[in-house]
């Protein structure tokens, strides 16, 4: 039988933000291998509703905004109201995906710290399951990947170092990766995959230094 994943939005937006999309786009790579059920915290629910959702689910995938480099106050909020139920089996060996989106920065420090805490509640983190996309990534990808001539004019042609930087930036793509990670601690399965990461630039100086002629 296939698994039960509980999809939490928790975005201040609700289903029309930034996670209600990365939701839906990391679903297209679930749905044929699990049975998904979504929980929008921003809509009227108490949490009698949460924890009926929370037993029912064999793993879990949170998604939000970052808000003045923290989560939104709605999942603030899921996670003090379910306090009772730390360390039981609503959430023992559950695993757990951590979405996060962002316009510039503090992205990744919510995803790092939301993980400590599922954890401490008694979740399980499988590999490259915690994702932080930003604005900033979003264009700046897209220009670059663009086939617009001005684009291609302005960045060199052959720059190993701005390549290897580009592969480590998280991409939308790299939700087929967490889709993936996180149905193999599902099932108990080791068969895990990796996104691309930097291997050749990451100790390179990118800034070019200020001319002094
Ligand atoms: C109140 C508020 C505070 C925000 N604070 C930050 C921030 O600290 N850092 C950042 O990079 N983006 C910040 N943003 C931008 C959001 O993180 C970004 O648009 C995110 O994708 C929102 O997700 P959502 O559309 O699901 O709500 C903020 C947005 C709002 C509405």
């Amino acid at each position: 039988m296939n698994p039960r994943l509980l999809l939490i939005n928790a975005s201040l937006a609700g289903p029309r933000g930034n996670s209600a999309v990365v939701l839906e786009r990391i679903a297209r790579s679930l749905a044929s291998r699990a049975t998904l059920d979504t929980l929008v915290l921003a809509e009227r629910s108490e949490p009698a509703d949460w924890e009926r959702a929370v037993r029912g689910a064999d793993g879990f995938v949170f998604a939000t905004g970052t808000y003045w480099d923290n989560w939104s106050s709605h999942l603030q909020q899921f996670l003090e109201r379910l306090t009772s139920l730390e360390a039981t089996d609503l959430w023992l060996g559950k695993p757990a995906a951590v979405l996060v989106s962002m316009h510039s920065v503090g992205g990744k420090e919510v995803v790092s710290r939301l993980q400590g805490i599922l954890n401490t509640l008694g979740l399980q983190l499988p590999p490259l399951t915690g994702w932080a996309y930003s604005a900033a990534s979003h264009f700046a990808l897209d220009d670059s990947e663009s086939d617009d001539s001005e684009s291609e004019a302005a960045a060199p042609a052959d720059d190993p170092i701005r390549d290897g930087i580009r592969a480590d930036l998280w991409r939308i793509d790299d939700l087929e990766i967490v889709a993936h990670n996180l149905l193999q601690a599902t099932i108990g399965g080791r068969d895990w995959r990796a996104w691309s990461v930097d291997r050749t630039a990451f100790g390179h100086r990118w800034i070019e230094p200020t001319r002094r002629d």
